[in-house]
């Protein structure tokens, strides 16, 4: 086994996505589902969609028969949540470049609910699983395995490496957004597959593989496979990038000198999600306000026009005159029990003392109208002989002014026309 680059030696398939051209040393890249290359060069297996997958296949076969193999890709998984995405990808051999019917989420776009588990497939994958599915036995959210004809792996291990210098494992999170690079290496003579996930960082893959499978793949290996990768995405988004792949028939673990390891770009921010949110909400708010405002402008309304005082004809000439609740208060001294005259239809009648003119007087003849009245409040009339002379009676009687009834709305405590409070006298 050489762990030299030998390059003369291997059967490059760069896919280094240089966007100008699909076409490669080894063919062309055939993509599918939400698989696109996108503008940093990279090739993405999934968009922002969520329930979807995708696909990269090259387009020539890899003849693999009877022989051993090495496949080494770098990628990076960056989740829609901090450290939390859905469902993962995979590597894969396959006997043909393109895979009907397969589903989202947990199937990884490589199989459905129906060619699952089926010994038709000639399938080999690895899987970079970051999601836990109970159903196929998965370890947890964060593993690698070794998957033939089905979701169920033959054998899984949590992401990590062994340490060469100690031999200690090191976890590694699929969902880190970092570039990490997997080496998939056959041994036909050995029967034997090692798969070894490691930091980009690292030009030499570990020593020790973190997965090893004791088997001879030949019998699934038919005449002509496919590499590619799928991708797919559940509830939660995922992007799932595949940055380059280097492959060969035989056992070899090439040096990776990437002076300079790729950074992925940031998961899209719902940017104009947010803003339609923002938006919403202070149109929401806005409209809200207007609607309190409008529904208390609105009751104050129909309480004014409750209580509003109507101006009267005479009133319009001479300028509103109205008793206030508090020369009411004052006039019925605080609305005494024994100032009370009776009950009406529209209150309490209050018999009071009001300074000023005195107008209630019981003889009709002798009572001036509302006009006169606010004449001779206003000073531009004197008050008449008639009057006089019953306000001098009044006097004689021993009360300062004259009494008069008043009506009072006892129910809202507002004052009332000046006519209002003759009606006690039928006038
Ligand atoms: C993702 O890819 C699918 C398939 O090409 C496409 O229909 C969808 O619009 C893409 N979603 C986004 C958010 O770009
Ligand atoms: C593959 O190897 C087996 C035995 O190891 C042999 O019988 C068979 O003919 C070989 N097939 C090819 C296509 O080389
Ligand atoms: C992401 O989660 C990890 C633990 O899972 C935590 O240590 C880290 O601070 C979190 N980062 C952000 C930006 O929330
Ligand atoms: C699964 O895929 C096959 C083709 O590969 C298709 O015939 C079948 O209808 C699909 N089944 C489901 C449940 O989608
Ligand atoms: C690796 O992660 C697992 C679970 O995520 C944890 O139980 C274990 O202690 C971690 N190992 C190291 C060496 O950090
Ligand atoms: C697989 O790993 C084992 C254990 O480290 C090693 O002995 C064997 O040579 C490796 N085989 C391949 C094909 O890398």
């Amino acid at each position: 086994m050489s762990r030299e680059f030998k390059l003369w030696k291997i059967v490059l398939i760069l896919f280094f996505t240089l966007s100008s051209s699909t076409y490669h040393s080894n063919g062309k890249l055939i993509l599918e589902g939400s698989a696109t290359f996108d503008s940093s060069g990279f090739t993405k297996l999934t968009n922002t969609s969520k329930h979807s997958y995708g696909h990269v296949f090259n387009s020539n076969p890899v003849l693999f028969k009877n022989s051993s193999f090495n496949f080494h890709f770098h990628f990076g998984i960056v989740p829609e949540h901090n450290h939390s995405g859905t469902h993962g990808m995979t590597c894969v051999l396959s006997p043909t470049r393109h895979l009907p019917g397969v589903s989202s989420d947990q199937y990884l776009g490589l199989f459905n609910k129906t060619t699952d588990g089926k010994t038709s497939n000639n399938i080999i994958a690895i899987e970079l699983d970051i999601h836990k599915d109970e159903e196929f036995g998965d370890l947890d959210d964060n593993h690698v395995g070794i998957n033939i004809n089905g979701l169920r792996s033959v054998i899984s291990a949590p992401a990590g490496y062994y340490d060469d210098n100690d031999g200690k494992f090191h976890n590694l999170s699929l969902v880190s957004g970092k570039v990490m690079r997997l080496s998939i290496v056959y041994s036909q003579p050995d029967e034997q597959l090692n798969v070894t996930l490691s930091p980009a960082e690292f030009s030499e893959t570990p020593l020790k593989p973190l997965l090893s499978l004791k088997r001879d793949l030949s019998p699934y290996i038919l005449e002509e496979m496919y590499l590619g990768f799928t991708a797919s995405t559940g509830s939660v988004g995922a992007i799932h990038y595949m940055l380059n792949s280097v492959s060969g028939p035989e056992v070899d673990y090439p040096s990776f000198d990437i002076s300079v390891v790729p950074t992925l770009p940031l998961y899209p921010k719902k940017v104009t999600d947010k803003t339609r949110i923002v938006l919403a909400a202070c149109l929401i708010l806005a409209m809200t306000v207007a609607f309190v405002t409008s529904l208390i402008g609105f009751f104050f309304y129909m309480r004014h026009k409750k209580v509003r005082e109507v101006l009267e004809e005479w009133e319009v000439q001479y300028g509103p005159h109205r008793f206030a609740y508090k020369e009411l208060f004052n006039a019925t001294k605080g609305f005494k029990e024994k100032q009370i005259l009776g009950s009406g239809g529209f209150g309490q009648v209050y018999k009071g003392t009001l300074p000023g003119v005195l107008c209630s007087y019981q003889a009709e003849s002798v009572r001036p109208d509302m006009s006169a009245v606010m004449r001779i409040l206003n000073g531009v009339l004197q008050l008449p002989d008639n009057l006089l002379d019953v306000v001098r009676a009044e006097r004689l009687r021993g009360q300062p002014e004259i009494s008069m009834g008043m009506l009072l709305d006892m129910n809202s405590m507002s004052t009332l026309p000046f006519t209002n409070s003759f009606i006690s006298h039928g006038r």
